[in-house]
């Protein structure tokens, strides 16, 4: 018998397959669908900061006029017209998963600075949610904020957050960091129980015809992967923290890399957009089936077994192979 459990956040996962933050999460039938294909737990799509602080200032804008309506005043504030639905029905939507669902239900709040908008950390944790993933993704522009600026205020949010939470708290950042070790760390040290490696940033393109930025959303391959895998590997054994691997996983192989990497669990989301959920069952199956092959008996067994404190050759991971890599390409040009 292979056994597949992870503990993830202190929550007993019968598999390490979440799915991740996506549009799947939008509705109840999809997310019966996954657990019905087998995923181990899911993280709700995003309640993002600018759509709960939209909401005040609508609501403070109906309270200031008086007569007008509150539709007239959420119009008030056209960007935000094309975002999900609103932070009460987020919320309502939780309730109603977690009535009809057996599996865990991560909610997600997206934003990037502290403020009464991190009460809903708690609204959250009411509605049922089992943890909280906080995704802090922010393009600083200004030459004049430094990174010391800006890893102190996401460590003050992390707290913020934190204090309003009973639930586990898992942080998903960018790899974007200059020692991420040490930042990683400190949001350890700020309150994160997990940490998820990593956002995935949609880059813009240029459209040179109509001289357009067109922030297109492109779906992952298993290459994207390569990342995050480096980073869990490394940061294994070195964070008192769980580790979820997002970006690029596709198949059973990613998950067992993800697992031998030092994860608890893999986050899934283009693999499931792009072919459904019937791929969770394809891949415990071969997740599985490989185990069975190669004589793992658990998931536990495999987990660090790859990372960087475990292997006999740690420079795989850092500048030491750089030159290396480069030279392997030399016979091929002759
Ligand atoms: C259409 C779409 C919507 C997403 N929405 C969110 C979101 O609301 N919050 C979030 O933290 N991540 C969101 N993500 C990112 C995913 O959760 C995931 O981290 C990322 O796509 C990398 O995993 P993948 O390679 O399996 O797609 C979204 C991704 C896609 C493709």
């Amino acid at each position: 018998m292979t056994d597949l459990k992870t503990k993830y956040l202190n929550l007993n996962l019968k598999n390490p397959l979440v799915a991740s933050a996506s549009p799947l999460s939008k509705k109840l039938d999809h997310i019966k669908r996954l657990e019905d294909a087998g995923i181990a737990a899911v993280v709700m799509y995003s309640l993002f900061e600018e759509q709960i602080t939209h909401e005040s200032h609508a609501l403070d804008y109906f309270l200031s006029r008086g007569t007008e309506s509150f539709a007239e005043a959420l119009t008030y504030f056209p960007e935000m017209e094309n975002y999900n639905v609103g932070p009460e029905s987020y919320l309502d939507l939780i309730s109603k998963i977690k009535a009809h669902v057996d599996i865990p239900i991560i909610g997600s709040l997206n934003g990037i600075s502290s403020g009464g908008w991190v009460d809903y950390a708690r609204k959250i944790e009411q509605a049922g949610a089992d943890a909280l993933e906080l995704n802090i993704y922010y393009i600083p522009t200004e030459t004049t904020i430094t990174s010391n600026e800006l890893e102190n205020a996401q460590i003050e949010l992390v707290k913020d957050v934190k204090n309003q939470l009973r639930i586990p708290l898992a942080v998903k950042l960018s790899p974007y960091y200059s020692a991420l070790p040490n930042f990683a760390d400190r949001l350890v040290k700020a309150g994160a129980d997990g940490l998820v490696l990593f956002n995935r940033f949609y880059q813009p393109d240029i459209d040179i015809q109509t001289l357009e930025v067109n922030p297109s959303l492109v779906l992952s391959n298993s290459y994207d992967m390569r990342l995050p895998l480096r980073w869990t590997a490394i940061l294994f054994g070195k964070v008192k923290a769980d580790l979820a691997l997002t970006s690029g996983v596709h198949n059973e192989q990613d998950v067992i890399k993800a697992m031998m990497a030092g994860a608890n669990v893999v986050e899934i989301a283009s693999e499931l957009l792009e072919k459904g959920s019937k791929r969770i069952t394809e891949i415990i199956q071969g997740l599985e089936s490989w185990m069975v092959e190669y004589e793992y008996k658990s998931i536990k067994q495999m987990q660090g077994s790859m990372s960087h404190k475990a292997v006999a050759e740690p420079a795989a991971f850092e500048r030491a192979n750089y030159m290396k890599v480069l030279q392997s390409f030399d016979h091929r040009i002759g």
